[in-house]
């Protein structure tokens, strides 16, 4: 579950926008709207808890961001936020494998191969998991960065569009694959794109309004 009151997030001091409120109950899903420099990525990075907020609150299952602090909040980020950035955001000298066992350990979870091994699986790419993720093509890339949002059973997964430069195919592929792992672990997607075709899969929407 996640809840936000009063958020104001930004830069520095500077307010780019303001969230008065959202609740979000487990599995449920929310799509950020809203022209470029509106703050989408600002927003997310806010409840990814890579940017303090300026102001409010945000509690994910009961947990306020504003009591976690340096590697308390890595560590819940680890556990509880899967992160699928705009840019492949990956070690480029370990393999696939190798940077979903990194993900498990960054959040102080056992290693577990054979969980890794069946994400790959599922998604498609197990015959890649001894690769570099660099020599993958774009859409491979875009299912290992989703492997590694999803590795750790996340409550929220959030994506700053990432179904964006996808064809399609891969388009609809990408976002049946979020549906389905967030499903897996009841978890809630928040989507920060401008891509209108996958729109009609989110009951809740939100517009952000141009900060100028
Ligand atoms: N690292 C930063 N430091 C200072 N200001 C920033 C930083 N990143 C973004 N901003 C400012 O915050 C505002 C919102 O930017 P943000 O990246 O959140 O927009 P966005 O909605 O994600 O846009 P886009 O659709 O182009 O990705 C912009 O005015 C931008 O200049
Ligand atoms: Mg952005």
């Amino acid at each position: 579950m996640l809840e936000i009151k009063n958020l104001k997030v930004g830069h520095d001091e500077n307010v780019v926008m303001e969230l008065p409120r959202l609740s979000l109950s487990s599995g449920e899903h929310c799509l950020i709207l809203g022209a470029s420099g509106s703050g989408k990525t600002t927003l997310l990075s806010t409840l990814s808890g890579l940017l303090a907020p300026l102001g409010g609150e945000i509690l994910l299952e009961g947990h306020n961001f504003n009591d976690l602090h340096g590697s308390a909040m890595d560590e819940f980020r680890g556990r509880n936020i899967g992160i699928i950035y705009q840019t492949l955001h990956m070690v480029s000298a370990l393999t696939v494998l190798e940077n979903l066992l990194l993900a498990q350990y960054s959040a102080g979870l056992p290693q577990n191969s054979d969980k890794a091994v069946t994400l790959l699986e599922h998604l498609g790419i197990a015959d890649k998991k001894d690769d570099k993720p660099e020599t993958l093509s774009q859409g491979q890339q875009q299912r290992v960065a989703i492997a590694r949002a999803a590795i750790n059973s996340p409550k929220i997964i959030v994506g700053d569009e990432p179904t964006s430069a996808l064809d399609d195919n891969a388009c609809e592929t990408v976002m049946d694959l979020l549906l389905k792992l967030a499903a897996a672990s009841n978890a809630s997607l928040v989507i920060a794109t401008h891509d209108q075709r996958i729109k009609r899969h989110f009951h809740k929407q939100i517009t952000l309004g141009c900060a100028q």
